[in-house]
């Protein structure tokens, strides 16, 4: 078992999966159980999480996200959509602006660190038409896809990323 900042330093994107290694169901429970205990606004959860394992609708997904092949390549797809009248309703504007967005890439950001304890790999994908992804997962009104998560077992070892120096982000004030 890894400790959390192994797990953190094993998360990269990847881009190539093994297709015919489905992800477990256990696995799969896990990696949403995690992200649903993410912490969001007035504990509102304003999220929904769609699950497409189904290979037509990954291969439309993947049209949808600009052609990226890797979409229909990772045997799931996890798509987290925002709920912004959940947050409305008690936080108002902020609410619908705001903190259902955070609270929707909080768990899928928990869900990315999940995938990678469960010994698997994802890639967020931000890239996508929103209208084709809604009409493909047949999204009910009202929610919005954020970010789809493309995942499975890894079949590369994906290039080192890198970051901006830590001075350059932190202001530490006196
Ligand atoms: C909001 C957001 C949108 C992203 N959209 C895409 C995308 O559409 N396609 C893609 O391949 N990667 C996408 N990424 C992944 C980033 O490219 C990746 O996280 C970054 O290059 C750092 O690499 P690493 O994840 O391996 O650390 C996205 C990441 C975020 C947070």
């Amino acid at each position: 078992m890894w400790d959390f900042f192994e797990t953190v330093r094993h998360r990269h994107s990847v881009r190539s999966y093994q297709s015919d290694l489905p992800v477990e169901k256990e696995k799969l429970n896990a990696i949403i159980e995690t992200a649903c205990s993410a912490p969001s606004a007035g504990d509102l959860q304003a999220y929904k999480i769609v699950v497409v394992s189904n290979p037509e609708k990954r291969q439309a997904l993947s049209a949808a996200a600009h052609e990226q092949g890797f979409i229909s390549e990772a045997p799931t797809c996890l798509i987290f959509c925002a709920e912004p009248e959940r947050s409305a309703e008690k936080y108002g504007d902020r609410g619908r602006e705001l903190y259902a967005i955070q609270d929707t890439t909080i768990a899928a950001a928990y869900a990315q660190l999940a995938i990678v304890a469960a010994g698997m790999a994802s890639t967020w994908v931000g890239y996508f038409d929103e209208s084709r992804v809604k009409d493909i997962i047949k999204l009910e009104d009202g929610l919005c896809p954020i970010a789809i998560l493309a995942l499975g077992y890894p079949a590369e070892l994906p290039e080192p990323t890198t970051r901006r120096r830590l001075d350059e982000i932190v202001t530490q004030l006196d």
